[in-house]
């Protein structure tokens, strides 16, 4: 059955929420196809809803992790960790947060036999509790203030992930280009990368290296 794009005209009123079906996501991300299909590749959706283009990208993601990977279980759980670990989303409304988030995880469970493993599905449950928060995409920040704060995983050596934590506006204001004029507050949050020429930002908070199953540790 078609899932439904209205759930009510007031949340239509209030927060624009019309969901969109799932023959114009695939169109819009046949436009950035490869992109799609390549397994470390980041989105990041900023009213996510619940999470009708991220699940459409895991989904393209996944199908290339089992293609390549499927008959290993650490070469699977490897690159799915690293498919869910590199989408992101930020939406306004709690409940379509939490439903996003069930929806990617319940899809990584019922994605394969190796999806089984207790170790595999906590840590990705946990990945997921901080690539998908709830938050205003305009103000870059969540009902009580404070920054939208997202975490950036990068495998640096075999299984091993170094975790860096970003604010939402201080990632953007990185994109601006060099020369542009930046605001005071900008400037202080991101520094220049003169081998890319270009800003990058700072992180608001660094890790030790762990493991993928392990990265729960750190909370
Ligand atoms: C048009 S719906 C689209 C949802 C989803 N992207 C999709 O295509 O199915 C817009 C979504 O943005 C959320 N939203 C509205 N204002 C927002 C804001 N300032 N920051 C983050 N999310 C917002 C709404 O709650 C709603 O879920």
């Amino acid at each position: 059955m078609a899932k439904t794009q209205i759930k009510s005209r007031k949340r239509v009123q209030d927060h624009g929420e019309v969901f969109t079906n799932e023959r114009e996501v695939n169109a819009m991300l046949d436009m950035v196809k490869a992109e799609t299909e390549r397994i470390e590749s980041r989105f990041l959706e900023p009213a996510c809803g619940d999470g009708n283009f991220l699940i459409e990208v895991l989904r393209r993601k996944f199908d290339v992790v089992t293609s390549k990977y499927g008959s290993n279980k650490s070469d699977w759980q490897h690159y799915a960790w690293l498919a869910v670990s590199s989408i992101y989303g930020v939406e306004l409304l709690e409940d379509n947060t939490c439903a996003c988030r069930e929806r990617l995880y319940k899809f990584v469970c019922d994605s394969h036999p190796f999806a089984v493993d207790g170790l595999f599905r906590e840590s990705v449950r946990f990945v997921l509790s901080k690539n998908i928060l709830t938050g205003d995409a305009l103000t870059m920040s969540q009902a009580d203030g404070t920054p939208t704060t997202f975490a950036e995983w990068s495998f640096v050596r075999g299984d091993r992930v170094k975790r860096r934590d970003y604010q939402l506006a201080h990632l953007l204001a990185a994109n601006a280009k060099v020369g542009e004029q930046l605001g005071l507050f900008d400037s202080l949050n991101t520094e220049y990368d003169e081998s890319r020429n270009e800003l990058v930002p700072k992180a608001v908070r660094e890790y030790p290296l762990r493991n993928w199953w392990e990265v729960a540790q750190d909370g």
